[in-house]
């Protein structure tokens, strides 16, 4: 079976770090999103993976090169518009040929992996086989009605009146049926090609779609608040260690990874928490549930529940909480007098302080 596993997209919604780097590389527990999925498909032993991109393909593929390091061979499949998920399979159509394939969503996190799904897919080999999560408004999601036995009678994108509370999840497994389906579907009102109407398609002409429930932590890292909550997740089940240097001033409480190269300095970590190679905390508390890149430098500082992109800088700053801090971006505290903020932010940017 092959993957394709799609990295294009605008991710206008994960602004403004999408102005400088794909999303699907914002990093969750010190580790890119798109290599927690290729861990997830390494698991399921794919080992051929076409990889969508958009304008951000020079950054993915400095990352992923040509897979040999993830043990597997990624070929890459320019988008030169987001056209939507289906079109993403259309324009994929010679790389995949005649195989069985999972489509994966590179800004998914599925962090219980999808084994099970997969052996029932490759077991049975219905048309399609999506995941399904149960959540509060479908209404942003494409929406799966199900039967009893778990076979999809119908699939809408973002309806107005679900007819379920059962959202279609950023996986899907696909025999070459879809490719007709793809090829008898139009763009939608919002000028997309919709997996969603592929599958219907799919449905109205009698295909065997399945759907699963997906049991485990599923999220969507498409805007920053599933990113810090995927982020506190993955800590959850973080083992500490010690590579880099922390001095007999400091205490680390509870599980936290300090790397090579780090330097813990006068300040208390409390885990779960990560610190990248060569950043140096000086003076500061790190509080639970903080993956903080390489190269930072906190200094006088508390933070916590929070991400800290690679070369960023903390620095006489109480209270960062809830926070993604973008590569290099610099947090510090302004002159003497109190209550006044200087603020030098980029478009789309979000700045939160005390009232
Ligand atoms: P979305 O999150 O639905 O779309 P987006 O990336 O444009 O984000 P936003 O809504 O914030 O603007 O896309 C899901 C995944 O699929 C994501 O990894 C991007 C990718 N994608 C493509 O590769 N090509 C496409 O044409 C589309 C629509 C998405």
């Amino acid at each position: 079976m092959k993957a394709l596993v799609l990295s294009g997209g605008r991710g206008t919604r994960l602004r403004p770090f999408s102005y400088s780097m794909p999303k699907q590389l914002i990093p969750v527990a010190n580790q890119p999103v798109l290599e927690h999925v290729l861990d997830n498909l390494r698991a399921i032993g794919v080992e051929e993976v076409g990889v969508i991109v958009g304008d951000w393909a020079p950054q993915i593929r400095s990352l992923l090169g040509d897979g040999g390091r993830y043990g597997m061979r990624i070929t890459y499949i320019p988008q030169d518009e987001p056209r939507g998920l289906a079109d993403c399979v259309a324009i994929a159509r010679d790389f995949l040929g005649d195989d069985d394939f999972v489509m994966y969503l590179g800004d998914n996190m599925l962090l219980q992996g999808v084994r099970e799904i997969a052996e029932a897919f490759r077991a049975r080999r219905p048309a399609a086989q999506v995941l399904v999560h149960k959540v509060a408004d479908p209404r942003a999601f494409g929406v799966a009605e199900v039967d009893a036995e778990g076979r999809v009678l119908a699939v809408e994108e973002k309806p107005q009146e679900p007819r379920s509370d059962l959202a279609l999840i950023g996986v899907y497994f696909f025999t070459p049926a879809v490719h007709q389906a793809v090829a008898g579907i139009r763009p939608s009102a919002r000028g997309e090609l919709e997996i969603t109407d592929a599958i219907a398609w799919l449905v109205e002409h009698g295909a065997r779609v399945e759907a699963t429930e997906y049991g485990g932590y599923w999220r969507d890292t498409g805007c920053v608040e599933d990113v810090l909550d995927c982020n506190r997740e993955l800590l959850d089940s973080l083992t500490g260690r010690t590579d880099g240097m922390v001095d007999a001033a400091s205490e680390l409480v509870g599980e936290v990874v300090v790397e090579a190269g780090a330097r813990v300095i006068r300040s208390r970590i409390e885990g779960p928490v990560v610190v990248g190679a060569g950043t140096v905390i000086e003076d500061s508390h790190v509080d639970p549930h903080t993956a903080i890149g390489r190269d930072c430098r906190i200094s006088d500082a508390t933070l916590g529940y929070s991400i800290a992109l690679d070369g960023a800088t903390v620095r006489q700053v109480r209270g960062i909480h809830g926070s993604l801090i973008g590569r290099a971006a610099v947090v510090s505290a302004a002159g003497e007098e109190l209550g006044r903020h200087r603020v030098v932010v980029g478009d789309h940017t979000t700045v939160e302080v005390a009232a």
